[in-house]
């Protein structure tokens, strides 16, 4: 028996970043949207850990890591361990999600492995277990969980749901070479050293009210993302490229989370559908366009 978990790519709408805390990690004031780029993750019963990933189209899957630092793997261990159980599962990742880009796939591969184990065993862990395992695998595991449009405190993994009533229309334009978060985020502190320790408290609330109001325009105009300057002082090319996606969509651009995946939220699909076959024109080989927001990690087969 099988059981297959689709969890979905999440783009940052806010990314309001605080300075480091005694244990290393930002504290955080996000606003996080899951958007319909996913990874499928198919577990069933091994002897053995056992984990291989596999690329849907264009993405390249050649730097995700198959042996115990995989996050997926990671995920399937603790599951187990918290039932004190001792099982062990195949699992096998097809992704969509482009790797180390600012979109949290490896998240979604951990928040996917979780849901998809508690199934195939019928562990039955709480929703409340579920969410504190996954904060301890990262930051984005829990919101990867639970999808759709929603808050995030302390380091990103304290994530409470909000209320949208638009459907938002996104172009995703990654890179070849993905961002280290870490890497990000210690350049995020050498540009700010003195950073207020306040900063982290701004909520969102613009941004929250034009979700609220399903507003696309507003919410274009209210997106912030704090880890850009840091990521293009890492990667400068990047701020040729994120002109480059502006001159072809009728969008506000930014980078997603820690990048290097460029966002540009437009007015519809067709919109979308045109700003990629603009982009494509200008020689830009990949171009995603997504909508969002979309349910985190369900379940799409039982075999
Ligand atoms: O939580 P996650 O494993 O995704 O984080 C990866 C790394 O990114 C952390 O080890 C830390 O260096 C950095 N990070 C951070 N502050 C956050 C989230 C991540 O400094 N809020």
């Amino acid at each position: 028996m099988s059981v297959t978990v689709r969890a979905p790519a999440k783009v940052n709408l806010a990314l309001v970043v605080g300075r480091p805390r005694e244990d290393g990690y930002h504290p955080l004031n996000t606003v996080y949207q899951a958007i319909s780029l996913y990874d499928d993750v198919r577990v069933s019963d091994a002897e053995d850990w056992v984990v291989s990933v596999h690329p849907i189209g264009e993405v390249d899957v050649s730097v995700v890591p198959l042996d115990d630092s995989n996050i997926a793997l990671r995920a399937g261990r603790a599951l187990v361990a918290h039932h004190g159980l001792e099982l062990a599962a195949d699992i096998v990742i097809h992704k969509g999600i482009p790797v180390a880009g600012g979109l949290a796939g490896g998240s979604a591969d951990a928040a996917a492995t979780l849901v998809a184990l508690d199934r195939l065993w019928d562990l039955r862990t709480t929703d409340e277990d579920l969410l504190a395992i996954a904060g301890e695998l990262g930051s984005d595991v829990p919101f990867a969980l639970i999808g759709g449009s929603a808050h995030g405190l302390g380091h990103g993994e304290l994530v409470s749901p909000l209320s949208d009533h638009g459907s938002y229309w996104w172009v995703v334009v990654p890179s070849d070479e993905g961002l280290s978060t870490p890497e990000v985020y210690r350049e995020f502190d050498r540009l700010q050293p003195d950073l207020d320790p306040t900063a982290h408290q701004a909520d969102p609330v613009a941004l929250v009210s034009a979700l609220q109001e399903g507003d696309p325009d507003a919410l274009a105009t209210s997106m912030r993302n704090d880890l850009e300057d840091a990521a293009l002082s890492l990667r400068p090319e990047l701020a040729e490229r994120i002109a480059l996606v502006q001159a072809h969509c009728d969008a506000k651009v930014m980078l997603s989370g820690s990048g290097p995946t460029i966002l540009g939220i437009v007015a519809s699909q067709e919109d979308a559908l045109d700003s990629r076959a603009a982009l494509l024109e200008a020689g830009f080989e990949v171009v995603h366009v997504a909508t969002g927001p979309v349910a985190g990690a369900h379940v799409v087969e039982y075999a």
